[in-house]
């Protein structure tokens, strides 16, 4: 309902909608927002050594409450953060994800996945599941708790993830997005229900001191390759 007219008689049908007045206001003209956005989000890294410097629980509390307002699909919001800072916890899940990786790097990729893991320098030692001070198990719900439906989880998951590693990136911490193959033993480990599928494990701390990343991980396409515009044809000059 707008401009104070009557309210059509479909309004009466209308779910409660409240008016959008608590807006993000950066202050600053969306270009200059947009390109300082850019500038902290271009240092983001994903990190393979991590410092054991403590991470507190409220920090990680806030960092899922940031994932927390992602998108989902008719907002069933299909999502777990697990947080694991137990040093047992953390030693199961690093034991279970090497024996997985060991398997992985062994026989199940296949030579492109290997030759493209190549620059990155990974392999199946996992300590960092040990040094980071905080796993984040991000699960997917296939269900709802109570057996409803969900819609898109893949895609709202993926949303959540990323706001995840925004928001622990702008606090200064450093992530890695993991995906040891398959994943399945993290629901055993963690006891989590059937519904809930695993679908990254991200340790979050900060990069140790002599941390060095891939320079190969510093590669982006340019802006020309990812992106295709439809504008307006100029107008004619006169
Ligand atoms: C879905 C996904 C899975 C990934 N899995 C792993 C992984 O299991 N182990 C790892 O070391 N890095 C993993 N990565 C990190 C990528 O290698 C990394 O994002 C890429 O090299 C670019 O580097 P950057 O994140 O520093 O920009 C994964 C990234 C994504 C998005």
């Amino acid at each position: 309902m707008s401009g104070g007219s009557p309210a059509p008689d479909g309004d009466a049908q209308r779910p409660p909608h409240v008016p959008f007045v608590d807006r993000h206001d950066p202050g600053l003209p969306p270009e200059e927002a947009a390109r300082r956005f850019y500038e902290v989000m271009r240092r983001r890294r994903t990190v393979r050594a991590f410092s054991e410097r403590p991470v507190s629980r409220a920090t990680i509390e806030q960092i899922v409450r940031a994932a927390s307002t992602a998108p989902s699909g008719a907002n069933k919001q299909p999502w777990r953060f697990v947080c694991v800072s137990d040093p047992a916890l953390k030693r199961r899940i690093r034991l279970a994800a090497e024996e997985e990786e060991r398997a992985f790097y062994a026989e199940r990729a296949n030579a492109e996945w290997l030759a493209d893991l190549g620059p990155l320098g990974t392999d199946a030692d996992k300590a960092f599941l040990e040094v980071a001070p905080w796993l984040v198990v991000v699960f997917k719900l296939m269900r709802r708790d109570d057996g409803g439906q969900v819609y898109y989880p893949a895609e709202s998951v993926g949303l959540a993830c990323g706001l995840l590693l925004a928001a622990a990136h702008h606090a200064g911490l450093a992530t890695l997005t993991h995906t040891p193959s398959p994943m399945a033993f993290l629901s055993r480990v963690l006891g989590r229900p059937a519904h809930e599928r695993p679908f990254l494990l991200v340790p979050i701390g900060y990069a140790a001191d002599d941390c060095e990343v891939p320079a190969a991980a510093l590669l982006r396409k340019p802006l020309d390759e990812i992106m295709v515009v439809h504008e307006p044809p100029p107008a004619d000059a006169d």
